[in-house]
């Protein structure tokens, strides 16, 4: 009976041990992954959303995306270069109509998000730089040199 009680006070302390020093590890886990906190990052958080909101864009980015650079062109590169090219928009001319209702287009038919605020910036953005160009009769020529026939 006493050999029996000391065995069980002694497989008891073995069990404390064994839980206690699971505790620690955890405490250290938790503590390790507070720092770190890109240990739960996976490719999800990265989504656009995530880009969307990212601040302006460096003056390199601006020249490598093919948009003019001017204002609104931040919100255009984030949210218009992340399923197709820039191309694609930029050999495009279209009233701010027009482009409003490519947006919708696209939202309507190719998952593109609610561009929320920045829409109107966008639309802005590619009414003016991106706009419809003049067709027809080119303007009259202007400062002309015009120099005499002599015969
Ligand atoms: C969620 C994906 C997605 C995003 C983001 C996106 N587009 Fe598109 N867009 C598409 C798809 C898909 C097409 C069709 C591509 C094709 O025809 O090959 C397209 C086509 C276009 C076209 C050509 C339309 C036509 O009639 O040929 C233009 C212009 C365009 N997008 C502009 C934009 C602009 C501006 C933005 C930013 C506001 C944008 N796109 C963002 C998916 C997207």
């Amino acid at each position: 009976m006493e050999y029996n009680f000391r065995k069980q006070i002694q497989s008891l302390g073995k069990l404390l041990l064994v839980f206690g020093l699971l505790f620690v590890v955890l405490i250290f886990g938790l503590f390790y992954l507070k720092n770190n906190p890109q240990v739960f990052e996976d490719e999800v958080e990265d989504s656009a959303l995530e880009i969307i909101s990212a601040a302006a864009l460096d003056e390199e980015t601006i020249a490598n995306s093919g948009f003019i650079n001017d204002e609104g062109v931040t919100q255009v590169i984030q949210n218009c270069t992340q399923c197709h090219s820039s191309k694609l928009v930029t050999q495009n001319r279209m009233s701010a109509e027009g482009w409003k209702s490519t947006i919708l287009w696209m939202q309507e038919t190719q998952n593109l998000w609610d561009l929320g605020t920045n829409e109107e910036l966008i639309v802005a953005y590619l009414a003016k730089n991106y706009a419809p160009e003049r067709k027809g009769r080119r303007e009259n020529l202007t400062n002309l040199e015009w120099y005499e026939i002599v015969e």
